[in-house]
């Protein structure tokens, strides 16, 4: 068993995504280590992305990101960050796959409906950054 990060990105939180999403998320067999609704400020995003600073889309990225609450949640299951990642399909919904998370709710590239880490290094770095280890079950 291990873990993975995921945020419910400020697009799909406003369109009213969230109950569909947490009920594919459910119905894959992740198990909710801890969730929680915030809103990152300005420099939350910049640090947590920091990795794409230098990329084209960093300040829309940002911009977007801060725009409205997200839900945060820490997930658990066997091969956690690769089996999400399939769940959530490919970063741009118009080429993620028939049934996955992004398919059904993302609108663009940029607006994709929800993160995942991309490793269980960085699950473990994403997690520890939106969570105190007293918010973990
Ligand atoms: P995450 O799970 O959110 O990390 O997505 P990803 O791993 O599929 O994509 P990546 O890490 O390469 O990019 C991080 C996020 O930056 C994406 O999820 C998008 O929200 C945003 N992003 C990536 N490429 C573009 C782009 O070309 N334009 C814009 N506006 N945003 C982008
Ligand atoms: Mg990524």
């Amino acid at each position: 068993t291990n873990r993975t990060f995921t945020m419910i990105k400020p697009d799909a939180v406003e369109n009213g995504h969230t109950g569909a999403i947490l009920e594919k998320i459910n119905a894959a067999g992740f198990r909710i280590v801890a969730m929680k609704k915030t809103q990152m400020t300005k420099r939350d995003a910049e640090t947590f992305y920091a990795i794409h600073s230098e990329r084209p889309f960093f300040g829309e990225l940002v911009e977007f990101m801060t725009r409205g609450p997200i839900i945060s949640a820490i997930l658990e299951k066997d091969n956690a960050v690769e089996d999400f990642r399939t769940l959530i399909g490919a970063t741009n919904p118009a080429e993620a796959a028939e049934g996955t998370i992004r398919k059904m709710f993302a609108t663009s590239i940029g607006e994709n409906a929800v993160h995942g880490s991309d490793s269980d290094e960085n699950a473990a770095i994403e997690g520890a950054f939106h969570f105190s280890g007293r918010e973990m079950f």
